[in-house]
């Protein structure tokens, strides 16, 4: 390469979630890494996509998204969230969360701005925020319930922070954040000035009685939060690459403008189809949270069995495991060796930690899988622990 990378692209790796699929496809193993599901999508959802390339829909939609898709996300808002969201000037339609989110980063944050992050963290918040110049001031999650120290958070915020970044249900830890540590939040954010962006695409997936709360709903915080979400896990589309970002109009104005220079738009005829999803009755929520119930129970069951610590989480399709007991050097060390002896795929810990001696002693499975799959993987499961005798006497 004539220059090599940028120095943006150098401050960060390909990702390790990502790479972990390839190297589970690479040994046969049964992908535990990333989180997407085996299983079909629904019916009607195939059905409306199908019907909408044979109606034609295969040109550009509006660049912040087709009209009814605008219309049918701001239906969701109201009956989800009991916000009031006007299609015409506060939704943009995004490539996935994933693009909602660096469009929202790269509209809202200026280089040298202060961006809070809570770790560990979903793996695309680091170089999110890399790539819009700015500096990341994490703030710890502790084990077990994935708490935070409000005083850190306190000395987290300044005058140069510009935005907190919030994932709740959460991805990796199964944290669901309660409504006293979202006004906790939200009292800084006030206090600052600070904007939020809130990452919802795991809000249907919760156990145990968990109760989603969305920031935008806390007195002061609709005008300062952007509300992240997609199609992807609450419809089991993670290839439709479908997603959306809610704002207050003027912040909702400068997303559109990056979006559209980014990508000019999500895929018309899943926008279509889209308008489906969001149309699917109340009965979809709740059989949805109840299989992963059962596949959560079941995989920690069969984690516990194989002697695996873990923190059992309350929301979204993963969960950190505790890894000490089989004396591997680190996480690297153990999950490639459980990819390539044992056959199953996870995604070390320390991907999910800006320092990776902290994510050390962990390992993340996903759960978004068939019964067969997961039947699979707790056999292959029960043979770590003697494996990893004799690979300790080696
Ligand atoms: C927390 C979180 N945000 C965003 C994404 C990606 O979402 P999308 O497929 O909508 O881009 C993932 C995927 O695993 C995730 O876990």
């Amino acid at each position: 390469m004539p220059r090599g990378p940028s120095l943006k692209a150098r401050q960060f790796t390909e990702s390790v979630i990502r790479e972990m699929t390839r190297e589970a496809r690479e040994h046969g193993a049964v992908n535990l890494a990333q989180g997407f599901p085996d299983f079909g999508a629904p019916e009607a959802l195939k059905a409306a996509a199908v019907a909408a390339l044979g109606a034609e829909i295969n040109q550009y939609a509006i660049t912040w998204g087709a009209k009814g898709f605008r219309d049918a996300i701001a239906g969701k808002a109201r009956r989800d969230l009991g916000l009031d969201v006007d299609p015409e000037t506060e939704i943009t339609v995004t490539c996935g969360a994933t693009e909602a989110m660096i469009a929202s980063m790269l509209a809202l944050v200026d280089p040298g701005d202060e961006v809070v992050i809570f770790e560990p963290f979903y793996e695309n918040y680091g170089p999110d925020v890399v790539l819009s110049g700015a500096v990341p001031r994490f703030v710890r999650l502790q084990p077990p319930d994935w708490h935070f120290d409000t005083e850190e958070l306190e000395r987290a915020f300044g005058p140069r922070t510009r935005a907190v970044v919030l994932n709740t249900p959460n991805n990796p830890t199964g944290k669901v954040f309660m409504r006293a540590e979202l006004e906790a939040i939200a009292a800084l954010c006030v206090k600052w000035d600070t904007l939020v962006f809130t990452d919802e695409i795991y809000e249907h997936i919760l156990y145990d009685g968990a109760e989603h709360v969305a920031m935008a709903t806390l007195p002061g915080m609709r005008e300062r939060t952007v509300i992240i979400n997609s199609l992807s896990k609450t419809y089991s589309v993670t290839g439709w690459r479908v997603g959306w970002a809610i704002a207050a109009p003027e912040i909702t104005g400068a997303i559109r403008k990056v979006h559209d220079f980014l990508t000019v738009g999500a895929p018309a005829p899943l926008q279509e189809a889209g308008v489906r999803a969001l149309g699917l009755p109340a009965s979809y929520y709740t059989e949805l949270a109840a299989g992963y119930h059962a596949r959560r129970d079941f995989m920690l069951a069969a984690l516990g069995q194989a002697g695996f610590g873990f923190w059992k989480p309350r929301g979204a399709y993963y969960v950190m495991t505790e890894i000490s007991a089989f004396g591997f050097e680190n996480d690297v060390a153990f999950a490639r060796w459980l990819v390539r002896e044992v056959g199953i795929a996870v995604v070390p810990g320390s991907s999910f930690y800006s320092d990776p001696a902290s994510g050390a002693r962990q390992v993340r499975f996903c759960f978004p899988k068939r019964r067969e799959t997961l039947e699979e993987a707790a056999q292959r499961l029960a043979t770590v622990p003697e494996r990893a005798a004799l690979a300790r006497r080696r």
